[in-house]
């Protein structure tokens, strides 16, 4: 082999002190191509930022500069329509973007990489992505959030049990169930917000993590790709991705959220519960049992918060212990943030949708409610408010009536008034009517409670919030 062989054997673009190219496996270990090619308008977006800065500062001759800014552009329209060779021996997508580059407009597209590093490039491309996922998650997010205030509207005062440890507890409405989560949907779009603000800084010019011996104009670059600043600190510019842990914290909190409600449809859409129908857009059917209507899209939203917690664990583990600044490790921060905000962007999409179909079944609802004593605590209320009773005494009094029903086969309002004084003489048939299930929900007034009016009143805040 010559001299002149070996040197061709060798990476165009970092290979001048090497003698060899690298092994297959190393190539193959390297290369990240097959995942990162997705940041490619990110990239060529910071490159065409990047070239017209260079070109405003005098760093870049105005026309290397265009012909580098048009042929950016041309890269671009083969990557969309998929006429673009993307080649492992380029490593990533931003070597395979520039060397593209260098084939069309020649020499000049071998001066972009001037005052920059793929350090600094890798860290805008990625953070511009999180930036655009933060987006979708709050667009995605504000879509369900008015699915739910919707369905809450629909049946604000239909009453349903509301429940502990998957036991009665007391009569809730339909209406401030579905708003708790417009309350917990809200506080991860907050989260979202958060984390794009905080993340809004740009990288570029941070170079390889020392800054340039250029001239260049960092705040130029960063008002171009719509940042609020450049990043303070080149060493840490190069280094963070904490701004992708923010996001995949985010959303794996949202993920649990979307599975709780998930494993609620589960549960709610079953036989034995008929609280709710889903439509049949959000369920399957089995191939061998005939009346089968599976919450298919629901089980699977409530198992995906599995890989978006599985990327996140993954992100944490990966930078845990790095020195600063950039290490390759750091290559393994993408794939999985891909895939947890595909998962997490799918699952919005799939909840909405199930959410604005479900039908409630305000009979069943209604009928649950009247169950299994959910009206204790408003006949212990009671003998505190009216016979003075010390809450705990309320408490054994009623507990006893419970039983005194159980054993009847009834509820609360089926026990007789002489059977109640039997177990405390004071009672008077007053008691009757706080045993009602829209009694008891129609009293629960104090803010934030089940009440009818208390629910309207955050259905209405919710409105307004969400146009
Ligand atoms: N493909 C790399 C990554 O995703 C880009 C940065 C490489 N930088 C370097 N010095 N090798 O992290």
């Amino acid at each position: 082999m010559t001299a002149s062989d070996q040197t061709q054997a060798a990476n165009q673009m970092w290979g001048g002190r090497f003698a060899e190219g690298p092994d297959a496996i190393m190539t193959a270990i390297n290369a990240s191509i097959g995942f990162d090619k997705r940041l490619y308008a990110q990239d060529i977006a910071g490159s065409r930022a990047h070239a017209a800065m260079l070109a405003a500062t005098g760093i870049l001759n105005p026309t290397d500069a265009d012909a580098i800014g048009e042929g950016l552009l041309t890269v671009l329209s083969e990557i969309e329509a998929g006429r673009f060779d993307f080649r492992a021996d380029r490593e990533d997508i931003h070597m395979n973007v520039e060397a593209r580059l260098t084939e069309i407009v020649g020499e000049a597209g071998k001066r972009l990489h001037t005052a920059r590093s793929r350090n600094d490039q890798v860290a805008v491309d990625f953070r511009l992505w999180v930036r655009d996922q933060c987006d979708a998650a709050i667009a995605g997010l504000t879509a369900l959030m008015r699915a739910f205030v919707a369905q809450a509207a629909a049946g604000a005062d239909w009453v349903m049990p509301g429940f502990t440890h998957l036991q009665t507890a007391q009569p809730v409405t339909w209406g401030h169930h579905m708003m708790a989560y417009v309350e917990m949907f809200a506080r991860d779009r907050a989260r979202f917000v958060d984390a794009r603000a905080r993340m809004n800084e740009c990288p570029l010019g941070a170079a390889a993590l020392a800054g340039t011996s250029f001239a260049i104009d960092r705040e130029m670059t960063a008002a171009a790709l719509g940042f609020d600043r450049p990043t303070a600190n080149s060493l840490d510019s190069v280094s963070d991705r904490d701004f992708a842990l923010e996001f995949l914290s985010a959303a794996s909190i949202c993920a649990m959220h979307l599975s709780r409600f998930a494993e609620e449809l589960v549960i709610w859409s079953s036989a034995q519960f008929r609280f709710v129908r889903l439509s049949d857009r959000w369920t399957t059917g089995s191939s061998i049992m005939p009346q089968k209507k599976n919450p298919d899209a629901a089980e699977l939203l409530r198992a995906k918060l599995g890989r978006i917690l599985g990327a996140t664990v993954a992100l944490f583990t990966v930078m845990k212990g790095l020195p600063l600044t950039y290490s390759k490790d750091m290559q393994e921060d993408k794939e999985q943030a891909f895939d947890a905000a595909d998962s997490l962007m799918l699952g919005l999409a799939a909840m909405t949708g199930m959410v604005g179909d479900m039908t409630a079944n305000r009979e069943a609802l209604r009928a649950a409610a009247a169950s299994g004593f959910s009206t204790a605590t408003d006949l212990a209320d009671w003998l505190v408010r009216r016979l003075g009773l010390p809450f705990r005494e309320a408490h054994h009094v009623t507990g006893t009536l419970v039983a005194m029903a159980e054993k009847k086969g009834v509820d609360l309002p089926g026990l007789t008034l002489a059977e109640m004084q039997s177990v405390h003489a004071g009672i008077t048939d007053e008691i009757f009517d706080v045993l009602g299930v829209e009694n008891s929900v129609n009293s629960r007034m104090s803010y934030g409670g089940t009440a009818p009016v208390r629910v309207r009143e955050q259905i209405a805040r919710w409105q307004a919030a969400l146009g």
